[in-house]
């Protein structure tokens, strides 16, 4: 699989397996086989958070890693803290003490000394950012940090922390963790006004500055395969990706270019997420090992500008380009 390589030295897999809340008590063993899988397909960087599973998520990534044999060096994690409580979702969690605070309980619950990356969770556009770049840079001369990044932080804010960081000789944010799939979706539709999905303008910046991008819920949360194998959506669509009729006409182009390409649907979607033009990790999660290898395929397929166009518009003129 190829790699991004960020500021700081990380090199993160083009394909990054995702903590999510399906990783608790009873998947567990599923998803330590899965991880296992994935590293024998070529994969190394994991994604966590402190607010997944309240904390399990980091706790069940140390003690995979504990058992796998391989050795700290051998992977990429990246943690995320500082998300509102569920409660208070627009409360943020973003002072000094917070921002430190969360980073060393990932630490101690995956039991590591350090992070790759660590990341806002969220943002609140209202707090200036001289004092979370601090805190932030803090980290990373400590040694707990050896990059940073945020989610969830439109391209504006992302561009003023940045500036801030580098007029004063600390350290910027590496990577944004963004919602990113072939489908569409705004924060209203998604039912979470915390978030930041992209859209064109988001786009538009990430393409001029090449700002790297961990794209979260890149297999469109299942909304694809369900239309692909006419299956049911409505209590799946966690983004409510289906009553896009865009999306709708999306997921049939989409099934169109995986027949005339030979390839899966999980890996014409990776795919898409690192060939659209910008440098993109797709950021996923599975439920079943055959998801895992489907989307893993992703490393053997590249798609032209003209079947991203295709996929984007529908128009048929440079499908073969
Ligand atoms: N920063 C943030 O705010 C944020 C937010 C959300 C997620 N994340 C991160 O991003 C990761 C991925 O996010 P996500 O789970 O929302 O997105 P996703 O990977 O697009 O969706 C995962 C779901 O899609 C289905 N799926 C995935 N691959 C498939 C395949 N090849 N074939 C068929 N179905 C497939 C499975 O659902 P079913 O089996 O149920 O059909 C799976 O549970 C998370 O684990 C987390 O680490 C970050």
């Amino acid at each position: 699989m190829k790699h991004i390589e960020l500021d700081g030295g990380v090199s993160l897999c083009e394909l990054v397996f995702g903590g999510t809340k399906r990783f608790d008590d009873s998947a567990c063993k599923l998803q330590f086989e899965m991880m296992d899988r994935y590293i024998e397909l070529g994969g190394n960087t994991f994604d966590s958070a402190r607010s997944y599973n309240g904390g399990k998520s980091d706790s069940y990534l140390g003690t995979w890693l504990r058992t796998s044999g391989l050795g700290r060096d051998q992977v990429v994690l990246t943690t995320k803290g500082s998300c509102p409580n569920k409660e208070t979702p627009y409360v943020h969690r973003l002072s000094p003490q917070e921002i430190q605070g969360d980073l060393m309980q990932s630490l101690d619950q995956i039991g590591t000394d350090y992070t790759d990356v660590h990341l806002l969770h969220r943002d609140d556009p209202s707090l200036p950012v001289g004092e979370i770049m601090q805190a932030l840079d803090e980290m990373v001369r400590a040694g707990r940090a050896r990059a940073i990044g945020c989610s969830n932080w439109t391209a504006a804010r992302i561009a003023s922390a940045n500036a801030y960081a580098r007029a004063h000789g600390l350290t910027p944010f590496a990577v944004s963790q963004v919602y990113f799939s072939l489908a569409q979706t705004t924060p209203m539709q998604a039912n979470d006004l915390t978030l930041v999905t992209m859209n064109d303008v988001e786009f538009g910046w990430y393409r001029e500055t090449q700002m790297p991008v961990m794209a979260f819920g890149a297999m469109g949360r299942g909304f694809f395969h369900a239309y692909a194998e006419n299956r049911p959506q409505r209590e799946r669509a966690f983004y409510n990706l289906d009553l896009l009729p865009e999306n709708l006409r999306r997921a049939q182009r989409a099934v169109a270019l995986c027949r005339r390409l030979g390839c899966s649907l999980g890996a014409l979607l990776g795919a898409y997420v690192r060939d659209s033009g910008l440098r993109a990790a797709a950021l996923c999660s599975f439920t079943k090992m055959n998801q895992l290898e489907d989307s893993a395929a992703m490393a053997d397929v590249v798609l032209t500008p003209g079947q991203i166009r295709y996929l984007e518009s529908g128009c048929t003129d440079a499908l073969e380009r």
